[in-house]
């Protein structure tokens, strides 16, 4: 893939991310200019976030972009590098406040196999420091939330993906936190226990609860998150809403040409004023374009040139968002 026009859209994209979340409200979550390397290698470079209570914000990238280490430094797994994060006005580095205000629920599972359902969320619970009093009618709830009541005495080591992904869910509630970090909680997950998931995250945000979503599905990201972050090698590299992020970019569609030269259309097309990016793969010439109507005359005479060229005309979508950023597919 040749992309062009990427490094600007990039540096534009990147220049301006905003610190403080929507609305000004306090944040739940202040990420400055954090940064984590392992040995010379910068997994996580210099990246600035925010969120609100009560709001889904959605890290969207493919493996390797970073998103488990951002996770990792945050919840206080791993020590920072350098820049800060705040939780709750709590910096990650004063551990025992942090993780009071956090729920994690970890891409490697973290629940004992040989405890039962409730016997997990009972043991996280002590370990939390839930009071004795209420944690029984916590242990209930919670599995109730998880629709895990039915199963309650059954080892988790006998569950299914999804289950165990549900009960690491009701075990990362346990002592009600405030802001809860979900890294790809869907892998591996069976459409009804990945539904169940979404159900309880959106019932969690209307109760005010901040949540940092991790996800390589595009479709996860644009269903679930109120804005996005778009990661690539350890930077976000634009951030917004989904309509921001796709009006941002200054085109409205994406036209596909298939069976045609891919470089000699894309010479063509590469001084068009409606035409603001193009990526010209091998068997795909992109075209990204603020109205496709513009274009048509142009198009036309394309086609007569080529006649079994195939066109598609689409509106932006997240993924093409994805390669006009990046130059790569968000692949699944
Ligand atoms: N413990 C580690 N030591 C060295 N490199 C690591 C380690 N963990 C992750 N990495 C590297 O850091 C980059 C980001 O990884 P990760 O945060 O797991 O990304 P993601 O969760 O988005 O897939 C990758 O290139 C990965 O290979
Ligand atoms: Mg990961």
């Amino acid at each position: 893939m040749t992309p062009t026009g990427l490094a600007s859209h990039s540096a534009a994209a990147a220049s301006d991310l905003p610190v403080l979340a929507a609305g000004g409200v306090e944040p739940a979550l202040a990420v400055d200019s954090l940064r984590r390397a392992y040995g010379d290698f910068d997994a996580v470079k210099e990246i600035s976030f925010a969120i609100a209570p009560g709001e889904v914000f959605g890290l969207l990238g493919p493996n390797g972009a970073g998103k488990t280490t951002t996770i990792s430094v945050l919840s206080t797994r791993l020590l920072p590098s350098g820049g800060t994060a705040m939780v709750f006005g709590h910096s990650i580095r004063d551990v025992a406040a942090v993780r009071g205000n956090i729920g994690l629920v970890p891409q490697e599972l973290s629940i004992y196999p040989s405890l039962t359902a409730a016997e997990n969320v009972r043991f996280f619970g002590q370990m939390y420091g839930v009071e004795a009093a209420s944690l029984e009618r916590r242990v209930d709830e919670l599995l109730e939330m998880v629709g895990l009541q039915p199963r309650r005495d059954d080892r988790a080591g006998n569950f299914s993906g999804g289950m165990k992904r549900r009960l690491n869910l009701a075990v990362s509630l346990v002592h009600q936190p405030r802001l809860l970090l979900l890294d790809e909680p869907t892998v591996g997950v069976d459409p009804h226990s990945r539904e169940h998931i979404f159900e309880i995250i959106r019932d969690l945000r209307r109760r005010g609860t901040a949540i940092l979503y991790t996800t390589h599905y595009m479709e996860e990201a644009e269903l679930l998150c109120d804005r996005l972050g778009v990661m690539d090698e350890g930077r976000i590299v634009a951030m917004g809403t989904l309509r921001e992020l796709l009006t941002t970019m200054g085109c409205k569609e994406t036209i596909a040409i298939r069976n045609a030269p891919s470089q000699e259309i894309a010479t063509r097309f590469s001084n068009h004023p409606a035409v603001s990016d193009i990526d010209a793969g091998s068997d795909v010439c992109r075209l990204f374009v603020s109205d496709a109507k513009k274009l048509l005359g142009t198009l036309q005479q394309t086609l007569e040139r080529h006649p079994n060229a195939s066109l598609e005309i689409s509106p932006m979508s997240l993924g093409d968002l994805f390669i006009h950023l990046t130059g790569k597919e968000l692949r699944d």
